[in-house]
């Protein structure tokens, strides 16, 4: 159990303000579906602290959304679910739900009428939670095939690439725990595929493949920085639907703050930088270029760092 609210920093902004667009958004599949459900798997203490001051969470923020959702909120931490009860306390449209998500939501989404649009946002902080001596896998790779086995289904996933790759190094450092942390990894990504990988942008292509596997016809990426530019996670988004993904894919590229010169295909939106190794190949043959070339390849280098697939040499 952890005491006090979560403390936010200036780029969770970032999420909140992509968050808060969607839902707005969602007005369109309230008309179309009467009404639709929000879930949050990791509902958080409700409101969160940024500088000292309180703001609302993700649960609140779609609670209070115009379309004005059923959400469903579901928290592990004691500590935070007090909170986050006492944060949506005299707010009608939240049921905040005590417990594992990955046991929790399969029976969450049957309580859920089928004809409703049901928006998942998965929004983990780490691989696993532990308390004291429990250790519980924040997000398992069955909760999102539960979530997709719903057609009017989307979800909007936290993928913490960084961590994954701090467990790989924890694994290289403590070859004596590598199985258990290897366990970590699978069980977010459902394949152990992801030993082949070691790029951040492999990881991020990786989810966006088992994402497309389990059916999602359009799936999506952004990382998400800090002030000072460096990579914190990945916002990826999956849907079965076009209207949904232009929403998001236009929602990406407003804070991404660069527009692709050609369009993305909704299919597959990734709005990411561009990875290392590409760079350097890419500085490589700069410097085979005329100026008048050079102006061409930096045109073509906004289209790289937004354009999808860009990681496959990566
Ligand atoms: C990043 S915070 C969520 C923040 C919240 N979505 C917001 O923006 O206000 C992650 C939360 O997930 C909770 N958590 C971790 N593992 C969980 C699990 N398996 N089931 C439910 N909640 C979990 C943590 O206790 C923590 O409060």
């Amino acid at each position: 159990m952890t005491d006090g609210p979560l403390h936010i920093k200036k780029h969770t902004f970032q999420k909140y303000d992509i968050l808060r667009k969607y839902l707005k958004a969602c007005l369109t599949f309230e008309k179309k579906y009467q009404n639709f459900a929000y879930i949050d798997t990791h509902g958080g203490s409700g409101k969160v602290v940024f500088e000292g001051h309180e703001v609302h969470g993700s649960p609140l923020i779609a609670a209070e959304s115009e379309a004005h959702p059923q959400c469903y909120a579901i928290e592990i931490d004691v500590g935070r679910r007090l909170l986050l009860r006492k944060a949506t306390t005299g707010v009608p449209n939240i049921e905040v739900i005590g417990g594992d998500c990955n046991r929790k939501i399969a029976s969450l989404l049957k309580q859920i009428d089928d004809r409703k649009f049901a928006f998942c946002f998965v929004d983990p902080d780490g691989l696993v939670y532990t308390d004291g001596a429990t250790k519980v896998f924040q997000l398992n790779w069955t909760t999102i095939e539960e979530i997709s086995r719903r057609r009017n289904s989307e979800i909007l996933v936290n993928l913490r690439t960084q961590d994954v790759i701090r467990c790989v190094g924890a694994m290289e450092a403590e070859p004596e725990r590598a199985d258990k942390l290897a366990e970590d990894i699978t069980t977010l990504y459902g394949t152990d595929s992801w030993t082949l990988k070691r790029t951040r942008y492999q990881l991020r292509d990786l989810f966006l493949d088992r994402l497309e596997s389990l059916g999602f016809t359009h799936v999506g990426a952004l990382n998400v920085k800090s002030e000072d530019n460096s990579h914190q996670y990945y916002l990826i988004y999956g849907s079965h639907h076009s209207v949904g993904a232009k929403i998001m894919s236009s929602n990406f590229r407003i804070s991404w703050g660069f527009n692709p010169i050609t369009e993305l295909p909704l299919q597959r939106f990734v709005y990411d930088d561009i990875p290392h190794s590409q760079t350097t190949a890419q500085q490589a043959f700069q410097k085979t270029l005329s100026p008048e070339k050079l102006a061409d390849w930096c045109d073509s280098l906004c289209f790289f760092s937004c354009s999808a697939r860009s990681s496959q040499v990566g």
